[in-house]
């Protein structure tokens, strides 16, 4: 158990880790180049971690890897489109994982890999990428039809024209990175829009890749060379100390070159709907994604008001969602979330773990098939949660104790360390008034 009391304020600047589906893109995209790329910040932290371990074993050479907690330059010798030998390959926690290397697997024939994970990877479905990689040609297995451990065969493939059932950009990702080995073009329709960081890295990384208005067309590829690629820090991360700062009394923060992708900015959008204060302040661009300085200042509960989250704003905010329901606590009003569905199949079933978590502090929540409706009361009393071994749960957990009456016990703090080892460490020194 890890206790979180209402210590606050929390004061001063930080720069978070950086990108955790950045860097794994950018791992998997430098294993897949001709010669070596040099990765500026790849977040070292467990999932990312897997993500390099899987290039490895695929062949790829990785040299640079720092202390935890830092953002090491490290450096990937690919193997080029079609060179990743066969592997048993351990995903560890990393959905993203899971989802993005079997679409560069499936087309590479002659190879043969089986890829699988922790408990909870192993209810995470990959039918979503099966079905439209088994319709490009794909020869994949998996454990009831939809669950890991997934083997596939590598078989010549074919581009398709897929619409997505759900907005993913992991699915999206997926068979962009199989429409690289595919005879003729791949279109991926997504109804809304969802985060588009693999379209930027692999035109970057000088594939043919356009928007062409709800679809993503991708061209096969002989070669990608993707030279250097720089990583912002993760406005994931970053969301924990924008709501901390937001709820706790005299909290006024500052983080530093932040992702300000458009298509990971909803929960920006939503807290100022709520009636936060919140700048953001362009700083250019880092590996051909916008950054920006967020400067966020404690508003007094009575300022905040509920909203209705739904349709187009989901998948824009898809990851922050718990803290959006933990921000409606205190407001005035009811928060309703809606076409949230996606939120049972990620790390936990976040409908319910979030439901728990926010009752057993003395919130109050009804859950829905797609969702949730919290009625705000202005604060937390505080309380003992469970983090589910999930990474965004256990972080709700120690934010919503700074905010609380009583504090907060996190069991299972350590699942923080998928996305953010240093995440105690860096609200210690903002609760320190330091960074
Ligand atoms: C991710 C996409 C999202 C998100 C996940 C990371 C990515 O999942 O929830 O944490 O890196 O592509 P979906 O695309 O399945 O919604």
């Amino acid at each position: 158990m890890t206790r979180f009391d209402p210590t606050g304020p929390l004061r001063g600047r930080l720069r978070p880790p950086s990108d955790k589906s950045i860097s794994h893109r950018a791992a998997l995209i430098a294993a897949m180049g001709e010669g070596e790329t040099a990765i500026k910040g790849y977040l070292d932290a467990a999932d990312t971690r897997s993500t390099l371990a899987a290039v490895e074993a695929l062949g790829a050479r990785v040299e640079g890897l720092g202390v935890a907690g830092l953002e090491p330059t490290i450096r990937v010798a690919g193997v080029g489109l079609s060179g990743a030998r066969g592997a048993r390959i351990d995903v560890g926690n990393a959905g993203t994982l899971l989802r993005l290397l079997p679409g560069w697997l499936a087309g590479q024939e002659g190879g043969e890999w089986t890829l699988d994970g922790d408990d909870s990877i192993r209810r995470r479905p990959v039918d979503r990428i099966a079905v439209p990689l088994r319709e490009m040609g794909a020869r994949l297995v998996c454990r009831e039809e939809r669950l890991p451990p997934l083997q596939i065969t590598g078989a010549p493939l074919q581009g398709i024209t897929y619409e997505m059932p759900v907005a993913s950009a992991q699915v999206k990702s997926c068979l962009l990175f199989a429409g690289l080995l595919a005879e003729g073009e791949t279109r991926v329709i997504e109804g809304l829009p969802s985060r588009d960081h693999s379209e930027r890295m692999l035109a970057a990384a000088g594939a043919i890749v356009r928007r062409e208005s709800d679809s993503v067309v991708i061209e096969p590829a002989q070669r990608l060379e993707p030279g250097e690629i720089a990583i912002p820090a993760d406005i994931s991360s970053a969301a924990f100390f924008v709501v901390a700062a937001l709820l706790v009394g005299g909290s006024e923060v500052v983080l530093e070159e932040v992702g300000i992708n458009p298509t990971r900015t909803g929960l920006l959008a939503i807290l100022s709907r709520m009636g936060a204060e919140i700048e953001v302040e362009p700083q250019g661009e880092r590996g051909g994604e916008p950054t920006g300085r967020i400067r966020v200042r404690h508003v007094r509960p009575e300022q905040l008001q509920g909203v209705e989250v739904e349709g187009a704003e989901i998948p824009l905010a898809i990851d922050e969602l718990p803290l959006v329901a933990l921000v409606a606590c205190f407001a005035d009003g009811t928060t309703r979330i809606r076409d949230a569905a996606e939120l049972r199949r990620k790390e936990s079933d976040r409908i319910l773990t979030i439901a728990a978590a926010l009752t057993a502090m003395g919130g109050q929540v009804d859950t829905t098939e797609d969702g949730m409706e919290i009625h705000g009361a202005g604060g937390l009393r505080g309380g003992a949660i469970d983090s589910h071994g999930d990474h965004r749960i256990a972080m709700l957990g120690a934010v919503a104790g700074l905010a609380s009456f009583q504090g907060v016990e996190v069991a299972g703090m350590d699942a923080a360390a998928v996305s953010y080892p240093g995440f105690e460490v860096d609200l210690g020194s903002l609760l320190d008034g330091g960074g």
